[in-house]
């Protein structure tokens, strides 16, 4: 368990328990593409404090995978850091050698995915794949069975002495995607990033799948970065929100302060699309009308980039991006403080008195 009074100091990176686990700062990253670069992430800003779920949620194609494979350093081939810092232990991971972030990654970092057969090798044995992520560790075969097994019964896998026996086939997409975290989870990592893990499965799986990370990271006190379109599972399971729109943070703070008192309209879309709001969990994906504008080249829209699809648009939207403004809520989460970038929050702090 990591826990901050209890996190060790280690030489060569020592840690300030109060700093966050992961902090991203101005990070902005484009793919090349033969149309010229698509500027997929732009000036990104939030962090990942210790023992917290974050969830970062957005239309398809707002940046959320490519801000979670950039935090693991597993993007494609033409992505391209253009600026920023990714922050984890005092060390900017975008720094490191390909030699030092594998010591990191499956061990202080570890990852989920929407397909689990993305992780899992469909050839191998799910005890002999649960015993060569453990390469690292100085037990014998019998020892790391043994792991493999309490860790498979951990995630609810029934008759797990058997079952360890078996191929990625053999197991349902839900049963596969509890194979995947008890995998991910067996390191006890620092950081778990979940990049849409419950999507492809059914309404009742994804909850127990969600039950199951929430009891998981209880238990291991880990962080997790959540990705996820879904509003009603970001509620369910995040701590806090950070919320993409075409490659931007537009909003950032408590799931309390977000869903109670949205600070930008491309928030309140979202949720106006979320009919159950926070009580009933909805499948349904977001349609807000209008399109996300192109982000190749020079096509990025000057100002705001919401102005296109926002219903409160003015005209200092059209030239002046909206930097962080505070949004003040009932309550004030230390942890997360509530901000939005949006022109209407200025305003809005203007008339106070
Ligand atoms: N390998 C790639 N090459 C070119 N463009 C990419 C690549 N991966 C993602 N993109 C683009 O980057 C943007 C963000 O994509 P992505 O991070 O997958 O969004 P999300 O996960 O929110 O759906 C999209 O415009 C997408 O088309
Ligand atoms: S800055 Fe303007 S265009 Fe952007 S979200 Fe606010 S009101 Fe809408
Ligand atoms: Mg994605």
């Amino acid at each position: 368990m990591t826990h901050p009074a209890a996190a060790p100091t280690r030489p060569e990176a020592p840690r300030d328990a109060a700093a966050p686990l992961l902090d991203v700062r101005h990070l902005s990253l484009d793919f090349t593409s033969p149309r010229g670069r698509i500027h997929a992430l732009r000036d990104i800003s939030m962090t990942v404090p210790r023992g917290r779920i974050v969830g970062v949620v957005g239309e398809s194609g707002s940046g959320k995978s490519t801000l979670a494979y950039a935090v693991i350093r597993l993007l494609a081939e033409n992505a391209r850091v253009v600026g920023g810092e990714i922050v984890m232990d005092g060390r900017d991971l975008l720094t490191l050698s390909p030699r030092e972030m594998r010591g990191i990654r499956g061990r202080r970092m570890s990852m989920i995915f929407q397909d689990p057969m993305t992780s899992l090798n469909r050839v191998m044995s799910i005890g002999q794949q649960m015993i060569d992520i453990q390469y690292r560790d100085p037990i014998s075969k019998a020892e790391k069975r043994k792991r493999a097994v309490e860790a498979l019964r951990r995630v609810g896998i029934p008759d797990p002495e058997d079952r360890v026996n078996g191929y990625p086939h053999q197991f349902s997409g839900g049963m596969r995607q509890r194979i995947c975290i008890a995998m991910a989870m067996m390191v006890e990592p620092a950081l778990l990033l979940a990049d849409e893990p419950t999507t492809a499965l059914d309404a009742t799986t994804e909850v127990q799948i969600i039950g199951l990370l929430e009891r998981l990271q209880a238990e291991i006190g880990c962080s997790i970065l959540f990705v996820s379109h879904h509003l009603g599972t970001v509620a369910e399971l995040c701590h806090d929100v950070v919320v993409l729109y075409a490659g931007e943070v537009v909003e950032q703070g408590s799931v309390r302060d977000i869903f109670h008192n949205p600070g930008h309209p491309y928030t309140q879309a979202l949720l106006d699309c979320d009919p159950g709001r926070i009580k009933e969990k909805t499948r349904r994906l977001p349609t807000i009308p209008g399109v996300v504008p192109s982000l190749v080249g020079d096509q990025v829209p000057t100002g705001c980039i919401f102005k296109t699809r926002c219903p409160h648009a003015f005209d200092r939207c059209d030239h002046e991006v909206p930097p962080s403004y505070a949004v003040v809520s009932g309550e004030v989460a230390p942890d997360a403080p509530h901000t939005a970038r949006c022109h209407l929050r200025d305003a809005a702090e203007e008339r106070r008195p």
